[in-house]
């Protein structure tokens, strides 16, 4: 039977930043919160270990490349919740600083987890969106430094204020298609596959937002993204210096915004402050 219950999902959460944000919405969030993994089994473990905190997750399997698993969950929580109340896209990667390589590969690979994969999520769970829910996209302070290594042309068509999904695309495959032949630069963007995929999750989240503040259907659904800052995982080698649950700080007051708060609304923010592309 459909219950009413409300429900969160955070993708890429059997370890990391992720995992800290499903502990906090477990201690925080009136409602059911599921952790998601691609490996079932490393997610189960990630379960028991928040179960051993006291907490209780739930657990459902969610590949972000794999379409059929991005399906399975959506058809999952229609039948079991009927909408979907907050949703954290978490789950990203990247190439360490001394990968071999080849920088075609990894601007193909990079974008596509980071940027195709995470909008399929998007376009896939956003009709079950109910009102007043939250979405919030994990960014990267990285995209501002690649923002600044931009030409002023790229600039100007990444903070355009009315830049469509369809051009952001044309933006991202435009890059993917340099990699190719290593004339990223040469055209005004940096080398730094990275970044740029933040670029394209940071820009997708204001053009989400921004539809979504027009959507009087359904009131009140706000998309930001946000940087967690340089954290102690395995994306980073274990150098960064905050601990995942400061990572998660930021994720988890933009997933628990108030009802009807005038802002942050299809912002960028990094220790919950919005920051713009100049600031
Ligand atoms: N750490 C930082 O300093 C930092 C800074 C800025 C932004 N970020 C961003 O924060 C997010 C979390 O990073 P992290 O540092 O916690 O990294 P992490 O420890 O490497 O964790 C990444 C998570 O994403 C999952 N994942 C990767 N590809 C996936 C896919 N196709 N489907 C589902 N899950 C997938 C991984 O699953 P597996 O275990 O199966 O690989 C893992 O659970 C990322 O988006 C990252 O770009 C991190």
């Amino acid at each position: 039977m459909t219950s009413t219950r409300r429900v969160a999902v955070v993708t890429g959460s059997n370890k990391g930043i992720g995992f800290a944000i499903v502990r906090g919405l477990c201690k925080t969030f009136n409602g059911d919160v599921y952790l998601t993994a691609r490996s079932e089994s490393l997610g189960m473990k990630a379960v028991e270990d928040l179960k051993k905190e006291g907490l209780n997750p739930l657990f459902h399997q969610l590949d972000i490349s794999d379409s059929t698993s991005i399906q399975d969950l959506k058809a999952f929580l229609q039948k079991q919740y009927g909408g979907l109340d907050v949703l954290v896209n978490n789950a990203g990667i990247a190439y360490k600083g001394d990968s071999k390589a080849p920088f075609a590969e990894q601007a193909e690979v990079t974008l596509k987890v980071n940027f195709w994969d995470t909008l399929a999520v998007c376009e896939a769970l956003y009709p079950l969106l109910r009102p007043h829910a939250r979405v919030v996209n994990v960014s990267s302070f990285s995209s501002v430094m690649a923002f600044d290594k931009c030409s002023d042309a790229i600039k100007a068509k990444i903070s355009n204020p009315n830049i469509s999904m369809d051009q952001l695309k044309e933006l991202m495959r435009e890059f993917e298609a340099l990699a190719k032949s290593d004339t990223v630069e040469q055209n005004g963007w940096p080398k730094w596959a990275y970044a740029v995929s933040k670029i394209g999750v940071r820009v997708m989240s204001y053009i989400q937002g921004k539809a979504f503040a027009q959507d009087s259907s359904r009131p009140d659904i706000i998309v930001n993204s946000c940087c967690p800052g340089y954290v102690d995982t395995d994306m980073t080698s274990h150098k960064g210096t905050k601990t995942v649950d400061e990572g998660a700080v930021t994720p988890l007051y933009l997933a628990l915004l108030p009802p009807n708060v005038e802002s942050p609304k299809g912002e960028f923010l990094s220790e919950k402050v919005v920051k713009h592309w100049q600031n």
